[in-house]
């Protein structure tokens, strides 16, 4: 079973692991509902969605799938984003498209609330108080019940929390083995080396100071969508033969110890797993709960291609 968090300023009790959505509009309906399915038997109860996967797709597929009502509504959490216009090439935090966006997303999703919705990029053109009008019409209707963002940098997380009445709660943010800048420039701070580059001015220990929930996206992944790095021997050897002798000491697979990974930061993020393999739900399940101990931790990231100074 899986590891379950108190997602702070709210009352949700949530699964570390997260069923992430963005690629079962490859699955059959049949497929999609034994992945669901899968996924709530191993304890997972959140579920991540995005209005743009599959061009709404995935979300219309994800209901269909579990015939969603209320019965098993209230067993899951649901989570979706907002803010990216691909038909238009931009990212949009205007009042009239966050609050269109959601009444399309709950159609899709068949249901009349998201515990939590997300602005999925930064949109530099952002107004705060705009975005505020917006989020209070969702939430005082009761389609919302919580806020968070996704990609943001501190500054850009404070210059939106001075204009709300309420915290946000959550960010998500590409985190995994073979991703890894949210720690690579403090372990390498002040020297004259790349890894000590700060690229996302210190989100990760802003996510700490103010109890902000980090959810880690992409963790089997390395760059933006280039590959998995779990097997690929030519470009991470160190990193797998690394991985492989610990899953053979915890008696896992592979998969369970990138997740193990993650999870044993004391950020206490959540995973948010993208595949559409069965198996691979259950085998990341296992990592949920793994401590690795910090010998092990370190060991990994040294393997990965990083320096420890
Ligand atoms: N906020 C954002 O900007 C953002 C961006 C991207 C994604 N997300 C969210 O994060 C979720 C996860 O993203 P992702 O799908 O890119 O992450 P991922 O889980 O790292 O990658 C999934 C891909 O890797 C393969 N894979 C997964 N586990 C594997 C394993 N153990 N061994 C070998 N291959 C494996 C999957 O293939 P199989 O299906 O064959 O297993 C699939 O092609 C998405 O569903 C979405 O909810 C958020």
């Amino acid at each position: 079973m899986v590891k379950y968090i108190n997602i702070a300023n709210t009352e949700l009790k949530a699964s570390n692991m997260i069923m992430g959505n963005m690629r079962i509009n490859q699955l059959s309906l049949s497929e999609a509902e034994k992945l669901i399915r899968t996924a709530m038997e191993e304890g997972i109860n959140f579920f991540d969605h995005a209005d743009i996967y599959g061009k709404g797709q995935c979300e219309e597929l994800f209901s269909e799938a579990i015939q969603m009502n209320p019965a098993i509504r209230e067993q899951m959490m649901i989570q979706s984003k907002c803010g990216i216009r691909p038909d238009l090439g931009c990212f949009d935090f205007s009042k009239e498209h966050i609050i269109n966006s959601v009444n399309k997303i709950l159609q899709r999703l068949r249901t009349d609330y998201l515990d939590t919705l997300l602005l999925h990029r930064p949109d530099p053109l952002m107004e705060p108080e705009e975005v505020a009008e917006a989020f209070e019409v969702l939430h005082t209707s009761g389609k919302v019940k919580y806020f968070g963002v996704s990609n943001f940098n501190p500054l850009q997380i404070e210059l939106l929390q001075k204009a709300l009445p309420y915290k946000l709660v959550i960010n998500q943010l590409q985190f995994g083995i073979a991703h890894t800048p949210m720690i690579d420039s403090g372990i390498a701070l002040n020297m004259k080396v790349d890894q000590s580059i700060n690229r996302d001015s210190s989100i990760i220990e802003y996510c700490r100071l103010h109890d902000i929930t980090i959810q880690a996206w992409s963790p089997f992944q390395y760059g933006f969508f280039e590959g998995v790095f779990l097997g690929d021997l030519e470009k991470f050897p160190e990193l797998n033969k690394s991985i492989d002798k610990m899953a053979e000491k915890y008696g896992v697979t592979s998969t369970a110890i990138a997740v193990a990974w993650i999870t044993r930061h004391p950020a206490n993020m959540q995973v948010v797993l993208g595949t559409t393999k069965v198996q691979r739900i259950i085998d990341s399940c296992k990592g949920s709960e793994i401590q690795l101990t910090r010998e092990e931790w370190y060991q990994i990231y040294r393997a990965a291609g990083n320096m420890v100074p």
